[in-house]
This record gives structure tokens, sequence and C-alpha cells, in this order.
């Protein structure tokens, strides 16, 4: 055969082919999400979650040592909640001394060069297992009437000394009312990320099972968006975008490639990507059986992260990712 286009040229040897890479992951891209909870030397395994854990501060603050150790350089915390100190309005949500607050403030002491993204929603604290406020006689989910605990959330967590804010509640307003709240008060440098494209999905399974923040009533479909949509991703983003959100975030991650290039294509602000904790199970658990390589499964699946358009991914592998990244 004489061939003028023989695209296997370039892929003849791994030299060649490394040179010609267009998408790689680096340490850089990384945010790992920590699990924090109440107590002393405490470090327990999620079961839905091989290899993640539910820390206490103590425990928390070692992992954190590694984490910088490697490189990484900002952590997401999500905080478990004792049932006792769960209610309706979600009180615990804005104590000072509380577990959260607490460990952000520890952190931050401990590593004030580690930027601590904080996570703005209340399940984890309310009674009904919702983003926002219940209303007790129709169920609904209140839009307006949680949007004020959000503002106080901002500025306390501000305050412990958390870098990014992280509204994952999906309420109409909240990043304009959180901007408002930060600016007003002195916290003109804290960065919102906003989780402005989420989706009702059940890849979130192991992450309620971490947190024990499944809803007690119905699902959250009153205000994550439907799988089946595609325009709603742009019209979150320009709102979130006008609303004062200086990066925007897609969640779910691997089932939602198509919007994560959507909006890259579409925002000039940079775009984050959520490796959600059902992902991660697959692919723990599939290893588990034999059925999969776990580190190429996790290098490809977060440079398809990169390919689409995101520039940030959170997932529950940049520890793993950043160990392999240091050996290579
Ligand atoms: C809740 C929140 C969720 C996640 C992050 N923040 C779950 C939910 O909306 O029910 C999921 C993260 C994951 O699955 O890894 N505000």
């Amino acid at each position: 055969m004489h061939l003028k286009k023989r695209p296997r040229r370039l892929r003849q040897n791994e030299a060649i082919r490394s040179m010609l890479q267009e998408h790689t992951v680096s340490v850089d891209d990384l945010i790992m999400p920590l699990f924090v909870k109440s107590g002393n030397s405490i470090k327990e395994e999620i079961p839905t979650m091989p290899g993640q854990f539910r820390y206490s501060i103590d425990e928390l603050i070692k992992k954190v040592a590694h984490l910088q150790k490697l490189g990484i350089k900002c952590i997401a915390l999500f905080p478990i909640i004792e049932d006792s100190l769960k209610d309706s309005m979600a009180s615990e949500a804005i104590n000072e001394q509380g577990l959260y607050l607490t460990a952000i403030r520890e952190v931050k002491k401990e590593f004030p060069q580690m930027l601590v993204m904080s996570d703005i929603a209340l399940d984890p604290y309310s009674s009904d297992g919702h983003d926002g406020l219940v209303d007790e006689k129709s169920k609904k989910i209140l839009n307006d009437e949680s949007i004020d605990i959000f503002k106080q959330m901002a500025i306390a967590h501000a305050k412990a000394g958390a870098d990014i804010l992280g509204p994952s509640d999906m309420m109409d307003g909240r990043v304009r009312a959180i901007r408002d709240a930060l600016e007003s008060n002195g916290f003109k440098d804290v960065v919102i990320m906003s989780y402005c494209v989420k989706y009702a999905s059940s890849f979130y399974g192991p992450f309620r099972d971490a947190l024990d923040s499944a809803p007690k009533n119905g699902d959250k479909k009153s205000y994550q968006m439907d799988y089946h949509n595609k325009k709603d991703a742009l019209i979150e983003a320009r709102a979130d975008e006008a609303e004062g959100a200086d990066i925007l975030m897609v969640k779910p991650g691997l089932s939602y490639l198509d919007i994560i290039q959507d909006l890259s294509q579409n925002s000039s602000l940079p775009i984050a990507a959520y490796n959600v904790s059902g992902e991660y199970a697959m692919v723990k658990f599939a290893h588990q059986a034999g059925a999969v390589d776990e580190k190429q499964i996790m290098m490809e699946s977060l440079t398809s992260f990169k390919r689409a358009g995101a520039q940030i991914i959170l997932t529950y592998f940049a520890e793993e990712m950043a160990m392999l990244l240091s050996k290579s």
C-alpha cells in the first residue's frame, strides 16, 4: 500500500506518544475530599468506599500533612454530624465550637498553605437530610427561607479560615447571597466554587452512607437537576457566573463529560469536575473482583476530565494519583 496518511506513525513508540499527549493530569489539578467526625484517634474505613476514611481531627491533621508532602494544594472537607445534634433548622451548621468549624480552624492553623474548601448545604446537619429547609406541612424544600442560614455559614466558614466555599445546595440565588455576605463582611478574597451543575444522581450513594445524610423523605429532584436535560446546565452556569461565582463545578463527573465540555466552551470561568463517591466505589469494587486494574482506570478516567475541559478535579483518587505521579 502507498498511504500518505498513516495516523499510526505518531503512535509507534512511547517517546513520540508522550511528546504528543494533548491532555495530562498534574497534582496541581486535584482536590482531595475528606470526611471528619468528632472524637479522638479515629480513622474508620467507609465500607462502601474502600480506602476512604472518617477521621477525627487529630487523624485528619496527619492525613493532611501527608497530602501536603505529596504536593496536593487543596482539600474539601465534609462533616459527619451526630444524630443528636441534627434538627430541622440545621442549627449545628453555624455552631462555632462545633466539629466542622473547629476542623477548618485546626487544619488552617497547622497548614496555612493548604487550601481548604468548605461545603455549604444543610444535609449533614438537618434531621430531614435535605440541602435546604423543609416545610413541615407540604414537605417542600424551601428556597428563599434557606438562604439566610447559607449566608451565616459562609461568614462562619470564611472566619474559620476556609479559602474556597462550595455551595452544594442548588437553591436559586444562593451564590449572589453568599457573595454579598462575603463582600459586606470583609471577606473579599474568599473564592466561591459553586456546585453549579449538580444532577440528582444515584452516584452519590456511598457519600450519603459516609455521612449518614440520605434524605428522610422524598428525593432531591426538586432542586438538583434532571439528568435527561442539558440546556439547564447553561442556565445554571450563566446564573452563577452573573451572581459572582469564581469557578463552576459539574457533578457527577464521568456520566457528564458532555456537560463539562459544554460549560468549558461556553463560560470563561474555570471548570471543575467532581468525580463522585459512586464513581470511585465502582472502580474499587471492580478492581477487588478482578475485573479491571484500578490504577489504569484511575489514570484514564481522570485524564478524560481534562480532555473534556475541566481544569480542576475533585476526586477520592487524589492521594493515590499524586503518589503515582510522584513515582513517575
Ligand atoms: C450534599 C453533597 C453531596 C455530595 C457532596 N455534597 C450529596 C448529595 O447531594 O446528596 C456528593 C459527593 C459524592 O458523592 O462524592 N450537599
